[in-house]
């Protein structure tokens, strides 16, 4: 079979597995070369979200960075069938798992629902058998807009919506190359509730709960959550939104997570990171016009980073430093973003952006270009006119 891109709105519909090895090589590469100072890295991590985006990122920095860490991966992805290829997930922990087996390391991939109990148990089990019982280091970096609420089997659903106000924005849609203006209405009470359940902190502290009461984390054990804040611009959608509230109820979560390991001296974290295309992201209108001036800017000024780089600079540099911490005591990684110089000139591109001029006046081809990389495609070192073998991709299991 020949792969070739099957885009729908901000959704690819497939992927290509040999751009998904070649993605997840680009990014070892990146941990390889990275150097630490610290003699307190993490040696076995539990990632949770670990197949894409900043959980894959935060995976690869610790496997192939210095702290050479064994890991487990929890992941909700879809394997190869006579219905299609399955997704880039699927592929990047197969991948990942391959690469880290060829240097030594321990990596055990679990494919089922995070917010489950059978996924609880099974990553008990991990952590027994091939782990030696504890973790150093739990990530959360779980991006999903459905949570089964455990006691009725209902689901809660995010809506991504402002809050008492309508607001419009772009949103980019990668079939037709084009920006549609939206309009979103304020959130309902009920969307505001239900977001909250979904992307809040309920979840991670459960998780830390389940794994504190079955004595799987180790003395002195971190945790962190990922979250985003972003610009004055973005605020009405994202940080004042219904996101922003999920977000500021994770914020808050640390202190009862801290509370829950005080006995083991563990530590609750939250990292701000930088606005990037990732398969969650996309979604967000309003913000893709924001990711396009800022990528033009980023890259211009020499400071773009993607998901690997901040998580080198995560766990290598800003961790093992408490300036940087911001008053809230949470880690900014969204710093350079932030950066005074950076913004003015973002925002004077957003002035003049509209649905004529955005390929030009922002990084159209750039932000394509990494979305379509999200799902294995636009790589120089793979050649997509080749035929892919179906049936021994599915001998292939993470
Ligand atoms: P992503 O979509 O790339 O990754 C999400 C991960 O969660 C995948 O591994 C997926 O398999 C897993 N997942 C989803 N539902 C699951 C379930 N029910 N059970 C098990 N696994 C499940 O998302 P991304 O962007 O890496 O997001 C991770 C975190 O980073 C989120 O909290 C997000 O808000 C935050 N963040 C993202 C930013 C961005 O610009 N993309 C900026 C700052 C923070
Ligand atoms: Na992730």
């Amino acid at each position: 079979m020949i792969i070739q891109p099957q885009i729908q709105g901000v959704v690819a519909r497939n992927c290509h597995p040999f751009g998904c090895q070649a993605a997840v090589s680009k990014q070892i590469a990146k941990s390889l070369t990275q150097q630490s100072s610290s003699n307190a890295l993490p040696k076995r991590v539990l990632i949770l979200g670990a197949s894409s985006g900043f959980g894959l990122a935060s995976r690869i920095a610790l496997s192939f960075g210095p702290a050479k860490a064994d890991t487990i991966g929890v992941s909700f992805e879809r394997g190869v069938s006579d219905k299609g290829i399955g997704s880039a997930g699927w592929y990047n922990n197969i991948f990942f798992h391959q690469a880290a087996e060829q240097e030594g390391l321990i990596s055990t991939n679990i494919v089922g629902d995070a917010f489950s109990s059978e996924t609880r148990e099974q990553v008990a089990k991990a952590i027994k058998q091939d782990l030696g019982g504890l973790v150093d280091l739990v990530v959360y970096s779980l991006a999903t807009g459905i949570r089964p609420n455990p006691e009725t089997g209902e689901f809660w659903r995010s809506a991504i919506r402002p809050v008492g106000e309508t607001v419009e924005g772009y949103s980019v849609n990668f079939e037709k190359n084009s920006l549609d203006m939206v309009s979103l209405p304020p959130a309902t009470e009920q969307e505001i509730e239900e977001t909250v359940k979904v992307m809040g902190g309920e979840d991670w502290l459960s998780w830390m709960q389940f794994l504190s009461e079955r004595k799987l984390l180790s003395k002195g054990c971190e945790t962190v959550a990922y979250s985003y804040i972003g610009p004055e611009h973005t605020h009405a959608i994202y940080h004042k939104g219904t996101l922003g509230l999920a977000k500021t109820h994770l914020h808050n979560t640390r202190d009862d997570i801290n509370t829950l390991l005080e006995n083991i001296e563990g530590n609750a974290n939250i990292a701000v990171c930088k606005a990037l295309v990732t398969k969650a992201s996309v979604f967000i209108p309003g913000l893709t016009p924001y990711l396009l001036a800022l990528y033009h800017v980023m890259k211009q000024k020499g400071l773009h980073e993607g998901c690997i780089e901040q998580m080198n600079r995560l766990f290598y540099d800003k961790w093992q430093n408490s300036s940087a911490r911001d008053a809230e005591g949470l880690i900014r990684m969204d710093d350079w973003e932030l950066r005074d110089d950076v913004q003015q000139e973002v925002n004077a591109l957003l002035a003049e952006m509209n649905t004529e001029n955005f390929t030009d006046v922002g990084d159209y081809q750039g932000v394509l270009g990494e979305f379509l990389q999200l799902n294995g495609f636009e790589f120089d070192s793979v050649d997509y006119s080749q035929d892919v073998d179906i049936e021994a991709l599915k001998v292939l299991h993470p």
